[in-house]
């Protein structure tokens, strides 16, 4: 019930939000349309990210473009006040405001100069790292919450993987045969998967897991350039 009633408050939210924004002709060429935005990335880190502490427990939520497909999950998460984590909810304001700018299509700037290029996740660190791990992964395992004693912060405490787990049948990397890899196992695990099934956040996509076995398979390149 309690439940209900929030996803309730959320969709009127999002309801008077886009009523009034002229949500489709602004997504969809906001060149043409002339238009300013209300809010810009940087009012979004600076009046309702920092004062809620939510870049001091999510690093990475510093970077435009881990936010920017992040943002219906950061939404609801802060108007069901499931964030900040441990702390006072969002207040009434901010939540307007975070609401208003996803509905405007998260803008990185007010004047919308050019049209953000999704980027395709590629089979090498740089990009899986930013793509997956940072937004499915780095919650839990970061240098602050080593959750298992585990941090993917970095390509190298990423390995380092293999000299931490007490337990795996499997290398935790498999560069022979990928498939065989533990950590394929554990993000297509269908009982006990990581992400944990029970932490709001997306599990990994099928098709990032072709992309993992690939990067595993080309013998764990760092770049694009390696
Ligand atoms: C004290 C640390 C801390 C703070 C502050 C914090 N978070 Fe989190 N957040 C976490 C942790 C840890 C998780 C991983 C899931 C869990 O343990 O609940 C998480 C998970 C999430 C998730 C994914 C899961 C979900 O419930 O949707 C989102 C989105 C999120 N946080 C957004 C935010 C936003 C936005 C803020 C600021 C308003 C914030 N967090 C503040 C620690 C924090
Ligand atoms: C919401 C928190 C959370 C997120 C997000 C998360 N994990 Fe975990 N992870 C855990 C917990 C809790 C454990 C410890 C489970 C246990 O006690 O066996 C764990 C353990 C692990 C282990 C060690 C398992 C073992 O057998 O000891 C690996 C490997 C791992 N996680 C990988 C990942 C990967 C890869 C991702 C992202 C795709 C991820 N985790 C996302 C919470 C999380």
């Amino acid at each position: 019930m309690l439940k209900q009633s929030i996803n309730l408050l959320n969709v009127l939210f999002l309801f008077f939000f886009s009523a009034c924004g002229n949500f489709d002709e602004i997504k969809s060429n906001p060149r043409a349309s002339g238009v300013v935005f209300e809010f810009d990335f940087e009012a979004i880190k600076e009046d309702v990210f920092k004062p809620n502490n939510c870049t001091e427990c999510h690093k990475q939520y510093n970077d435009y473009s881990t936010v920017r497909k992040l943002s219906n999950k950061i939404l609801s998460a802060v108007l069901e006040n499931r964030m900040p984590k441990n702390g006072p909810a969002v207040s009434f304001e901010q939540k307007q405001k975070l609401t208003k700018w996803v509905n405007d299509g998260a803008p990185e700037f007010k004047e919308a100069n050019g049209e953000f290029v999704e980027e395709t996740l590629e089979p090498n660190w740089e990009s899986i790292f930013k793509n997956v791990i940072s937004l499915k992964c780095l919650d839990c395992h970061n240098p602050e919450r080593k959750i298992g004693g585990l941090d993917f912060s970095t390509l190298e405490t990423f390995r380092d993987t293999e000299n931490r787990l007490i337990i795996k049948p499997s290398p935790f990397l498999d560069t022979q045969n990928p498939a065989n890899s533990y950590l394929i196992s554990i993000i297509t695990d269908p009982n006990f998967p990581m992400p944990p099934s029970d932490s709001n956040i997306d599990g990994v996509s099928l098709e990032e897991v072709g992309v993992i076995m690939e990067w595993i398979k080309n013998g764990l390149k760092e770049t694009v350039k390696d």
